[in-house]
């Protein structure tokens, strides 16, 4: 007698912040549900190999690289600090176990069924895994993405590697080439250049963080270059050849020319993530993608097929954890009948370096193409009182206004705690605020946030401490 197959309300493929979070918040609000995921852990890249081990070792390496060079300029006498490379990797991992634990904790304590293996979708309403039928009233594909690869450059993730194999080497480089100027080429470079390597940033545009406000760009370049940086932008990579010890690589200028060539000891290759949907079944089940192979859905996370939903990276947008867990959410509230919203204009983006770089909102290149008259204001970290006491004055808060309204429309900043400062500004795009609403609120002294409320007065030409 054949089995009959177990069904779901709700079976969620992939356990990354996408779907982790959609299977808690459906079982909150009473749907049965499963997550099925194939790794061994929970918790996506997100937890695994990507926003949590890389902010341990951003962590641990600021620590060495303050003992090093800020201390003792502060009145701290430690010495010479060693890095003891195995022992950051240690700290990492552990850091890593006890977040995808938790998913599993938080799993258990909402009653979301965790189904180890490959989904494969059958049709609407049926998901395999190694060869078992499961029954869903509801699908959701949360199958996130991977490392988008370059013609010419094979990852063997001890040499050439992806950010997953930056997060493990096992001794420091002496040279690192990072191809892609970008969110994790600038991130991963920070670590190891702050362990010891030499870095040399390859980037085909003649920006880094191509997509972030220009301005930001700029600052970041030249403050990151002051560290020791080394950048190459307007270049493209077209070759790696791997020999024992070190990788030639051969490069180009963008728009065609001599090539040179670069002797390097490791190279990490980021210059993009692509959607993740090997093993899915999707041509059979008749899903459809985009050219750029995301799943396609309406507004309300719907595929072309009824009852199968896809978030996260697999979708348009921003590739970002905290999108992810937000359309997690909102789909499984959907599906559960109520109705929900994203406001997409409203979705912070931070780069974990030394300062922090943040943004929300439109950037004023953006602005200049849609045609909308704005305000800038714009206050250095120079001029605050705390930030000079915590000795990391580089870089400002920029606030961008409607010209007319006075509505926030967006805010870019660099500088000390970027990512905890954006927050502030978030809440206020979200409630539709004005740069006069953010002026007349109360910042408590002495703190960074004064810089954003100086900005905010800045918007109307009237900062204080200016
Ligand atoms: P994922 O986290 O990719 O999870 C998808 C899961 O689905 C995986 O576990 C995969 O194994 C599983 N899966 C795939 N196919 C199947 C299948 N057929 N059956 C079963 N399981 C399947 N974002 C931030 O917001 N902040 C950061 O600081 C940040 N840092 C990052 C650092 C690095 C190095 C990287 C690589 C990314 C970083 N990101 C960061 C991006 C962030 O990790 C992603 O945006 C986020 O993980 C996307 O979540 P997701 O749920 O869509 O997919
Ligand atoms: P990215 O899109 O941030 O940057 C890729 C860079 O590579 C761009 O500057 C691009 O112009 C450049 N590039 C593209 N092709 C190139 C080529 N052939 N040669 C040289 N340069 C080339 O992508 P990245 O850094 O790989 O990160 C992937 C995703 O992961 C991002 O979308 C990001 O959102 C997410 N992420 C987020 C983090 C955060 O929120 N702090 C941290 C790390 C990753």
């Amino acid at each position: 007698m054949s089995e009959t197959p177990e069904t779901y309300d709700l079976v969620v493929i992939g356990s990354g912040p996408g779907g982790y979070v959609c299977a808690i918040r459906a079982a909150q609000l009473g749907l049965k549900t499963a997550c099925i995921e194939k790794d061994k852990t929970l918790g996506g890249t997100c937890l695994n190999v990507g926003c949590i081990p890389s902010k341990a070792l951003l962590s641990v390496s600021e620590k060495y690289e303050q003992a090093q060079h800020q201390f003792a300029g502060l009145g701290i006498d430690v010495g010479s600090p060693k890095a003891d490379v195995a022992k950051m990797m240690a700290h990492k991992d552990e850091v890593v176990s006890a977040n995808t634990q938790g998913i599993a904790f938080l799993f258990k304590k909402n009653k979301v069924t965790h189904i180890v293996g490959t989904g494969s979708i059958k049709s609407a309403g049926v998901v395999e895994v190694d060869g078992k039928a499961i029954r869903a009233k509801n699908i959701v594909i949360a199958t996130g993405s991977e490392s988008t690869p370059l013609k010419g450059i094979d990852v063997d993730e001890k040499q050439i590697v992806t950010s997953t194999g930056a997060l493990c080497f096992e001794k420091v480089p002496k040279t690192l080439a990072v191809i892609g100027g970008g969110v994790i080429g600038l991130e991963m470079g920070t670590v190891w250049q702050r362990l010891g390597a030499k870095v040399t940033v390859i980037e085909f545009l003649d920006r880094i963080l191509p997509t972030m406000d220009g301005e930001l760009s700029k600052e970041a370049k030249k403050i990151l270059a002051k560290q020791g940086m080394e950048f190459k932008l307007s270049t493209k990579v077209t070759a790696a050849k791997p020999t024992k010890g070190k990788v030639t690589l051969t490069l180009e200028p963008a728009a065609g020319g001599a090539s040179e060539t670069l002797e390097i000891e490791n190279v990490l290759l980021a210059i993009g993530r692509r959607p993740y949907t090997q093993g899915l079944g999707l041509d059979k089940a008749g899903v459809k993608t985009d050219k750029r192979g995301c799943v396609e859905i309406d507004d309300h996370f719907q595929t072309n097929i009824k009852g199968i939903y896809a978030i996260g990276d697999v979708v348009r947008g921003a590739m970002l954890a905290h999108k992810a867990e937000d359309e997690g959410v909102v789909v499984a509230e959907i599906i559960a009948g109520q109705s929900g919203h994203i406001n997409y204009d409203a979705i912070p983006g931070v780069v974990y370096t030394s300062p922090e770089v943040a943004s929300v909102g439109f950037t004023e290149e953006q602005l200049k193409e849609k045609g909308v008259a704005y305000k800038a204001g714009k206050f250095p970290f120079m001029a605050n009182g705390r930030a000079r006491a915590m000795a990391a004055t580089d870089g400002f808060v920029k606030i961008l206004a409607d010209a007319k309204t006075d509505r926030v429309l967006g805010c870019h900043i660099i500088g000390p705690e970027a990512g905890t400062l954006i927050a502030e500004v978030v809440s206020v795009i979200e409630f539709g605020g004005s740069a006069e609403d953010i002026a007349r609120t109360c910042h408590a002294h002495p703190t960074l946030n004064e810089v954003v409320k100086e900005a905010a007065l800045a918007v109307a030409g009237r900062p204080i401490h200016i």
